[in-house]
């Protein structure tokens, strides 16, 4: 047996991190056990665990793979635990025992007040780099840099980066929250002279950043940072490294740089020595952090790399990718080059109209020795690269990285379609594209922004894809905050730019409390816990949705009819193709109809959750939810169970989907959603609120098959129809190119947009049944749906407790056959297609086509 996977809050071995909950998780592996017995969590502040900070004692029949642990935590400590696991279940040889590896957290300054200042130099048009000289006497034993850069700053200590992350702090509300990093720097501190530097970029705190209009200085208008550098001496002894008056500073070789329009640098500038500033700023946001670190994740080459006729190398890396493009090699002296991003090529040329105002370049002028370069303070989204200013000779090495969040994958699927395989890797390479410390709508263009109602519509299929858990806890941390600044009313995004407000001011920026949207602050949470059961994170995030609830409860009131919402203004179907009108992005599908309904669907996840977590109200929101639901009833449907709206397929998937209608509607609901399938030929046409619930309501509801014939129909509008036109990640629009290849429109069409890319989430749950709910007593239920025209399907999902695999195959003479694995401590209720159920435990299962065990 062993005991694998130990993560604090779905991080591994975090360091400066916010725990204001604990909650600790491992897997065990390599056991013929089903569950385990007895188990002992122990918590020390020294390695060898002796000095305990903390001893569950041994827990009996505890058949979980996690645990909430209170602890009051000291400041600038690391704590090692350790898991210890007893099995003696019946039919085992003899009983077994393990001890996991040890594993650590570690927090940062907690309520510590700073003694650090900050300081910053005057702007200047190259970036500043602030340093300070300081000498160690004797042999260091530990080292810490608590740190936070704005806009966006690199630490470098004696010539060595400090960490493996990027564009740190990261993006949140800096208005509201400044969340610093810890940096564990013992190795790279050395006894005698020492040098730490810090380099600041403008980012999303200064450079530009927003679309519509030119936005600068959103949250400050100087570059300042703000460290203690904490050293402890092995001989006993600890010194403390301030930013205050002491450090100097000197221009840098960046210069302009931002996260839409690159960077330039430039090595051949001459030494200039800033005056350094001691500000008087406010440090009470100060916060520790508690987005997943934001690394470099894969290397790519170029797939191909043409010398075009006008003289400009074009590099293809095969693929969208979210990051930058290094180089290596020399260049002559005071040359320059620029490299220019784009994702499409249009005619077989470099092509970049749909980034809109994003200059998404790099200019590099050389100092003419030997280097790598690379980019700092921005990112781009791209797949091809335009080179120019090379000379003939010259040649350079280019390598892209991929810069993400680094957060786990834990689902794949490979089915006997390839084109469908195609699909489902491009859904996660649009969540790999977006998940950049926010969940951003697009990497590319000129917006970048951490949409609410995309991240909404995404959640389930990005908690499949990947652990999400901690990124998503970093974005509600901002969302709330900017949630409760707007009384409640949720906005279009998080964080959200304070931008200042002009008579033409894009109203996006202003307003909030629009269904879909605004929902994410319900519906992410409630998918949270559905996926991880992660109790202590749900309380902390109920304050955001009830707040979000009471929000549209308090708008209703206002409304003509008592508990619908049909008084504010909503983007509804958005992107849908039902209106007629390509130019109207929002869809035909009343946008009053859908806010009740989201009214409704909110209210029943604040309801579920106040049951979770014990509270009285739950009842309130259950008795809440039911008024929704008779107005909705009365207003929406005739007496004769019919819809006196216009009929959509959004509308009739959605309802059908939350079961928000009188009984006797159901089969007519069924039969519409049908007929608008086929009346469309065999297409859909729905938006942001229908796609996502369209193929689940047509498996739930006798209509797999069509779900089927949606996901493999090849023709636009549909998934297949952007695998053929050659997309490695999901577009914004169904017609983001048209059948030629041809781009469709500049002004809002991405290519990299994760939201149609919820079909995945179909995939994970009807094709392999995946229905995970991890907290209760069955955590799980397996539901295959399967259809005879693949003849298999693999799935897998990495759960908490380990990894549900969920095959089937299909062959004429046999039928379908299921192959099942339930991780360790989990179980599972299956359920075949003919309506049999079998409850399973730990283990590797096969089923004939009738749910006959084989
Ligand atoms: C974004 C979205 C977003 C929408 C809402 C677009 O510009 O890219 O995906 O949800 O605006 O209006």
């Amino acid at each position: 047996m062993r005991i694998k996977h130990l993560r604090v809050n779905h991080l591994e071995n975090p360091i400066g991190y916010d725990f204001s909950y604990l909650k600790l998780s491992w897997n065990v592996e390599e056991t013929a056990a089903k569950y385990s017995d007895e188990v002992q969590v122990i918590i020390s502040e020294t390695e060898d665990m002796n000095s305990l900070a903390y001893d569950s004692g041994i827990m009996h029949d505890f058949r979980q793979c996690s645990l909430e642990v209170q602890l009051n935590l000291k400041p600038r400590t690391r704590y090692f635990w350790k898991v210890f696991i007893g099995v003696h279940a019946a039919g085992l040889q003899s009983a077994e025992k393990a001890e996991s590896e040890t594993a650590w957290f570690e927090t940062a300054k907690m309520e510590e007040d700073w003694e650090a200042d900050w300081i910053s130099v005057p702007e200047n048009k190259r970036m500043p780099v602030l340093y300070r000289d300081f000498e160690v006497k004797s042999r260091i034993k530990k080292a810490r840099l608590y740190i936070f850069g704005a806009g966006l700053y690199e630490v470098d200590i004696n010539g060595t980066k400090a960490g493996d992350e990027y564009l740190l702090p990261g993006y949140h509300s800096y208005d509201l929250l400044m969340e610093y990093q810890t940096f564990d720097v013992t190795e790279i501190i050395k006894e005698g002279d020492n040098r730490i530097s810090v380099l600041l970029g403008e980012g999303w705190y200064k450079g530009r950043f927003g679309f519509d209009d030119v936005y600068l200085n959103l949250y400050g208008d100087r570059k300042k940072c703000i460290a203690e550098l904490y050293l402890e001496y092995e001989f006993g002894g600890t010194t403390r490294i301030i930013t205050d008056a002491g450090w100097k500073a000197f221009a840098g070789n960046i210069l302009e740089n931002g996260i839409y329009d690159g960077e330039r640098q430039d090595d051949t500038l001459k030494y200039e020595q800033l005056p350094v500033e001691v500000l008087q700023d406010d440090k009470s946001l100060l916060t520790a952090r508690t987005n997943p670190p934001i690394r470099k994740t894969e290397e790519f080459n170029p797939i191909s790399e043409e010398i075009h006729k006008d003289g400009y190398v074009l590099l293809d890396f095969g693929e969208s990718i979210t990051g930058w493009v290094e180089f290596y090699g020399i260049l002559e002296k005071e040359q320059q080059i620029k490299l220019q991003y784009g994702e499409v090529l249009q005619n077989q040329e470099f092509y970049r109209e749909n980034l809109r105002t994003a200059k998404a370049e790099f200019v590099y002028t050389s100092d003419g020795k030997e280097r790598n370069v690379r980019p700092h303070f921005t990112y781009y989204g791209f797949r091809y690269v335009k080179v120019e200013g090379l000379r003939d000779h010259q040649k350079l090495i280019f390598h892209a990285y991929r810069i993400m969040s680094d957060i786990e994958e834990t689902g794949s699927i490979y089915t006997s379609n390839t084109k469908v395989n195609k699909l489902f890797e491009n859904t996660i390479r649009s969540q790999k594209c977006n998940f950049l410390d926010i969940p951003t709508d697009c990497p590319q263009r000129d917006e970048r922004m951490g949409w609410t109602g995309d991240a909404n519509i995404f959640a389930n299929t990005a908690c499949f894809h990947m652990d999400s858990s901690a990124f998503f806890r970093h974005y509600a941390r901002s969302l709330y905050l900017e949630q409760k600044l707007m009384k409640g009313a949720v906005p279009f995004f998080a964080p959200r730019p304070k931008v200042p407000v002009r008579e033409n001011t894009n109203p996006f920026y202003l307003d909030g409390g629009a269904c879909i949207w605004s929902d994410a602050a319900t519906m992410i949470p409630w998918t949270l816990y559905k996926y991880y059961g992660d109790v202590p994170l749900l309380r902390e995030q109920y304050p955001m949705m009830k707040l979000w609830v009471e929000y549209i409860r308090m708008r209703s009131r206002e409304n003509e009819v008592p508990d619908l919402w049909q008084n504010d203004r909503h983007l509804g179907d958005w992107l849908a193709l039902d209106n007629g009108n390509i130019h109207n992005p929002i869809g035909k599908t009343d946008s009053q109809f859908l806010a009740s309904a989201c009214y409704y669907q909110s209210t029943l996840a604040v309801a579920e959750t106040a049951g979770v977590l014990g509270l009285e109200e739950a009842q309130e929101y259950l008795e809440l939810a039911e008024r929704i639901k008779k107005a909705f009833i009365d207003f929406y449907f005739t007496k004769e169970g019919r819809l006196n709206i216009e009929m959509t397929q959004t509308a009739c998937a959605f309802l059908l989907n939350i079961g928000l209608y009188p009984d006797h509607a159901k089969e007519n609901l069924k039969e519409e959603l049908k007929h608008l399938i086929e009346e469309n030929n065999g297409h859909l046409n729905t938006g942001f609120a229908g796609t996502p619930v369209l193929c689940p309501a047509l498996s739930e509801n006798g209509m797999n098959s069509l779900a089927y014939d949606l996901l493999l129909n090849e023709e636009y509008p549909g998934w297949l129809h952007e695998v053929n036109l050659g997309a490695t990640t999901v577009w914004e629009r169904w017609n983001s190119l048209d059948e030629n290849g041809v781009i469709s429109g500049t002004g809002m069409n991405s290519l990299n947009h994760y939201a149609y890319g919820s079909i995945a989430d179909w995939m994970y749950r009807y094709m392999c049944g995946f229905q995970p709910d991890i907290d209760k007593k069955i955590n799980m239920i397996i539901r295959p749906m399967p259809d005879k025209r693949f003849s298999y399907v693999k799935g897998k999902w990495k759960s908490v407790f380990g990894t549900y695999v969920s095959n089937w195959s299909y062959q004429e003479q046999t039928g379908f056959q299921y192959d099942i694995e339930i991780p360790f401590n989990a179980n599972a209720e299956i359920v075949f297609p003919n309506g049999k159920r079998c409850l399973l435990e730990c283990g590797t299962y096969h089923f004939d086509n009738n749910g006959e065990s084989l």
